[in-house]
């Protein structure tokens, strides 16, 4: 049994893709299978919080006693979120969120035309941002960053733009680890020191990140 390092805590997470319509028929999505947002819904359960669990589309059984939310499009799931944020201690965004949503989706199937056909793309919500700029009842906001080249960079950019305490840096270029996989390593970065966490199962990784965010949870107070 876990010390129950987070009873009396909310914990909100995100996982999995969104999909952004272009027609009835039709979406943009990624690879996002929400395995690692559903480990880190049970690693966070088994520290003893309340878990709600803001979820696109995904093929996985709602961990047990987890407050489950499911969403399609990342506005859905921003919505979602921020209602949740503001009840939380601690909000945590692994989903796999699309930048862009087609900028108007057709109310009927869109039909073959030319050789080429351009779609034009309007930007998403930042969810973790928004939450991160919370005046009022901000969690302690937990950011992924899933990078190809430059890993440690650019997560550490996005730890600084979007004002989150901590991020999880994972290198989505080698397939063993990252998307659709059930393995990962990762570096946790917050603004005064970083942790690597090395291979390991989906679930072992998140339960390491889950103790480490009770850690710097109760040293704030
Ligand atoms: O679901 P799996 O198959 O198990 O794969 C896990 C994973 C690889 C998806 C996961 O470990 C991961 O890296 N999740 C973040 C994916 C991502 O979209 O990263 P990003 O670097 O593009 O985004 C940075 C952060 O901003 C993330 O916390 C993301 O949730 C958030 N974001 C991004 C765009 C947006 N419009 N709103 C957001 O909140």
């Amino acid at each position: 049994e876990d010390t129950p390092l987070l009873a009396g805590k909310t914990v909100t997470i995100t996982a999995g893709p969104t999909r952004e319509a272009l027609d009835p028929v039709r979406f943009i999505s990624n690879h996002s299978s929400g395995k690692m947002g559903f480990s880190l819904a049970r690693a966070a359960k088994a520290l003893g919080a309340n878990v709600n669990l803001i979820s696109g589309p995904v093929n996985l059984t709602t961990p047990s006693e987890v407050n489950r939310f499911d969403v399609e499009s990342a506005q859905q799931m921003h919505d979602a979120a921020m209602e949740l944020a503001v009840n939380s201690d601690v909000f945590i965004g692994c989903a796999a969120v699309a930048d862009y949503k087609a900028t108007t989706t057709a109310n009927n199937k869109i039909k073959k035309q030319g050789d080429t056909m351009t779609i034009e793309l309007s930007k998403n919500p930042d969810i973790i941002a928004s939450v991160a700029a919370l005046k009022a009842n901000r969690p302690f906001t937990v950011g992924f960053a899933a990078e190809t080249n430059d890993v440690a960079n650019y997560a550490k950019g996005k730890l600084k733009n979007k004002n989150l305490d901590m991020i999880c840096a994972n290198d989505v270029s080698d397939s063993s680890i990252g998307f659709n996989s059930e393995n990962n390593a990762m570096t946790l970065f917050w603004p005064e020191g970083e942790r690597h966490l090395s291979l390991q199962s989906k679930q072992q990784i998140s339960h390491l990140i889950l103790k480490e965010i009770a850690s710097k949870l109760a040293a704030k107070k």
